[in-house]
């Protein structure tokens, strides 16, 4: 599994751990803000409830993991591997099978494009996915950053409900062998200089 990976990579701090149900009290204190959930799906309830998180990895996430759907980490700084400060999660399906949100501090650090390689790499070479496919809100110019930074191509543009109303949504895809073959060229991200990442399932 990922848990407890470490990115080794060099500005960074990134680590990642599997979800579980002691981290409803951080999620809740992170997520729900308007400039994290405006660009999310329009499942997620707002106004936040006082138990949206609790009630999402009890009743959501976790039964999704059991099943297999799901697979889903926290984000936690080298330096402070106890403190969660965001989240990234894979799932099987048509187009939506990568999310991702990391707390406002935590910004425009390079950490989310960290993270995403790390996830995108479990995808292909340990779940052994033919493909990934991912929705972004095209006002969502960091998260659409990051699809592009990866090489992920546009295959469809059509209009999806969010938080925060109805967007012209780019579908993004890239496959296993453009993925590989972009790691092979060494045009990603650096080689971690920490521990390999467990070539293992959950
Ligand atoms: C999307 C999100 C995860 C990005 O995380 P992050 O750690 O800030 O991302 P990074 O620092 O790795 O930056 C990724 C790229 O976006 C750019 N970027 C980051 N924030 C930006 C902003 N507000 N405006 C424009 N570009 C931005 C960065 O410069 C970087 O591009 P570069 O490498 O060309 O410089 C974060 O903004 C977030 O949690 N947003 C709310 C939740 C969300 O929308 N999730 C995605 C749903 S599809």
């Amino acid at each position: 599994m990922i848990g407890n990976h470490d990115s080794g990579a060099r500005n960074a701090t990134a680590r990642t751990a599997a979800l579980q149900l002691d981290d409803a009290e951080r999620f809740q204190l992170l997520f729900p803000r308007w400039e994290i959930v405006r660009y999310l799906n329009s499942r997620v309830p707002w106004p936040y409830p006082a138990d949206g998180s609790i009630n999402f990895i009890r009743a959501v996430a976790l039964p999704a993991i059991e099943k297999g759907d799901w697979w889903h980490w926290t984000l936690r700084l080298k330096i402070d591997v106890n403190l969660v400060i965001g989240s990234i999660s894979l799932s099987t399906g048509e187009s939506n099978n990568r999310g991702f949100w990391i707390g406002e501090k935590w910004q425009r650090q390079g950490l989310m494009t960290e993270a995403v390689h790390v996830v995108t790499d479990y995808w292909f070479n340990v779940l052994g996915k033919p493909v990934l496919r991912v929705p972004k809100a095209i006002p969502n110019t960091s998260s659409r950053r990051i699809s592009e930074k990866q090489g992920m191509r546009v295959i469809a543009v059509e209009d999806r409900d969010y938080v925060g109303g109805r967007f012209p949504t780019e579908i993004r895809e890239i496959t296993r062998d453009e993925w590989n073959a972009r790691i092979e060229r060494g045009n990603l991200m650096p080689k971690p200089s920490g521990p390999d990442i467990p070539r293992t399932r959950p």
